[in-house]
């Protein structure tokens, strides 16, 4: 195993929680369709079934904000082992419901370890991380959402041939195991070393670390570095900060929270969960006709989502987040003005017998509408997914990084809850227009990026101060920065020649 092996390992073993995310996210698309499914509940109606979807990500909302409080109390490491504890609770209840109620409150109650999960694990990856390869451990979580959205479909996919209420107990109670994998792997997991030094326990921080970096070697000098930069970082946050979340109101904190909670909502606001969820209903109108294709089409994007992220995971610690971000951006924004124009252009109304309305494309060009999908959604993985997840995770002080983070995560499923209310709505009465509104926002995203959000990659956790408490305009505030880091080399320099 290579020298930063074990990081890698930490890293991984805790992306289960992304899986568990991306999977409990991605169930019910399918088995909504199911027969047995709609013939137990007695076929849920529009409402119903809008219920049964959202009270997942309201659980998520309410389990972001509460994780911020128990990663700090308790742990990272022991939050995320409880929130997979409260996860299975959630899937047995699903999994086993005798009626809607049961099935909506298993679906609050998973959602409320999920949401815990999303806040926890980026924050416990970056923690272990070694600077320069911090966006890559971050980004094995939305790797290992990609893998469970799509798993969670070829799942539903192979029961919907079962002849019984397994069709869709199975799929639910399934998600289980790897929630079990990940608690009993994470008993095995050491503490975040950062955590451990703010909870006065440097000894053990020590010890991790040479784990995470050198093998065990406790005089290794990087180690000893890294654990000295640690202490005094918490030392400073002792003697200059009270801890609460009135400090996320006030300077030098306000502007990061600003910037987190602003770039999980904008990654809501590219719109990937129109596709996540609504797919098969943006496939049909755009000409794919019969279920079959269009439940092919929703395979594939999986599969796209997932192959898409691993450049992401290679490479985004090279190509740095305000670059990628802005790329990703201008991907998003030009692949859905390709489709408002060729959905707007081709669109004839189809009135029905009982006079509602349909747009419907001719099967020409839903083919470019199609191929537009798909590179949005390359374009979203290979950036907005995962930086959205790593930005809020690296910004933060260690004194109110769990706390910040349960506020930019909520952000995250608070918008992921508008738009998978609304989204169906707008696809009906504005179509081609939605894409519209999309377009407009990636492009303005571009210049938001730009101006405001300085550059992270490479930096240590404790070296953020510097690069956040200068100019609140990015793009200004580039030389400060380029300055402080010929300083600081020059005083390696010396320190190297002494
Ligand atoms: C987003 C999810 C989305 C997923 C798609 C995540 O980063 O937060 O809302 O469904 O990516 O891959």
């Amino acid at each position: 195993m290579g020298k930063n092996g074990q990081a890698y390992l930490v890293g991984a073993i805790s992306a289960i929680g992304g899986f568990l995310f991306g999977y409990d996210t991605g169930v019910m698309s399918s088995i909504l369709e199911m027969d047995y499914w709609k013939a137990y509940f007695h076929n849920p109606g529009p409402t119903g079934v809008g219920v049964i979807v959202s009270l997942l990500t309201a659980g998520c909302f309410v389990g972001s904000l509460f994780a911020g409080w128990l990663a700090d109390r308790f742990s990272r490491k022991r939050t995320i082992m409880t929130a997979c504890v409260v996860f299975c609770l959630g899937a047995a209840i699903q999994c086993g419901s005798r009626n809607r109620a049961m099935l909506i409150v298993g679906r609050f109650i998973a959602g409320l370890g999920v949401g815990c999960l999303s806040m926890t694990v980026p924050v416990f990856q970056s923690e272990i991380a070694p600077a320069h390869i911090r966006g890559r451990l971050v980004s094995l979580q939305q790797w290992a959402i990609t893998w469970g959205l799509l798993v969670a479909f070829w799942i539903d996919y192979g029961c919907h041939f079962i002849k019984s209420d397994a069709s869709w107990r199975l799929p639910i109670g399934i998600q289980i195991v790897p929630a079990l994998i990940l608690f009993v792997s994470m008993i095995f997991m050491p503490y975040s070393p950062r955590w451990l030094v703010d909870n006065d326990r440097v000894e053990e921080a020590h010890k991790v670390l040479a784990r995470l970096r050198s093998g065990g070697n406790m005089n290794d000098t990087e180690v000893v570095e890294e654990l000295e930069e640690i202490k005094e970082a918490v030392r400073i946050d002792r003697e200059t900060a009270v801890r609460s979340y009135l400090e996320l109101l006030r300077f030098p904190i306000r502007r990061r929270v600003i910037l987190g909670v602003l770039i999980q909502i904008l990654q809501q606001l590219t719109g990937i969960n129109v596709i996540m969820y609504y797919a098969s209903t943006i496939f049909k109108q755009s000409g794919l006709s019969g279920d079959n294709a269009s439940l092919l089409a929703q395979g594939i994007n999986g599969v796209v989502n997932m192959l898409a992220t691993i450049p992401a995971i290679l490479w985004i610690d090279r190509w740095g987040r305000r670059k990628t971000l802005m790329f990703g951006s201008l991907g998003c924004g030009v692949t859905y003005f390709i489709q408002a124009v060729a959905t707007g252009a081709t669109q004839n109304k189809v009135v029905n017998a009982d006079g509602s309305v349909d747009l419907n494309l001719p099967t020409g060009p839903s083919y470019l509408v199609i191929v537009m999908m798909y590179l949005f959604v390359i374009s979203f993985a290979m950036t907005w997914g995962p930086i959205g997840w790593i930005y809020p995770s690296e910004i933060f002080p260690m004194r109110i990084r769990s706390k910040a983070n349960s506020i930019t995560t909520a952000s995250n499923w608070l918008f992921n809850f508008i738009i998978g209310l609304v989204a169906p709505i707008l696809i009906k009465k504005i179509t081609w227009g939605l894409d519209l509104i999309f377009a407009i926002i990636m492009f303005a995203a571009i210049g938001i990026i730009y101006v405001f959000f300085p550059e992270t990659k490479n930096r240590n956790l404790e070296d953020m101060e510097v690069i956040f408490t200068g100019s609140a305009w990015a793009y200004k505030d580039r030389k400060r920065i380029a300055e402080y880091d010929n300083a600081q080399h020059h005083n390696i320099d010396t320190k190297e020649s002494v």
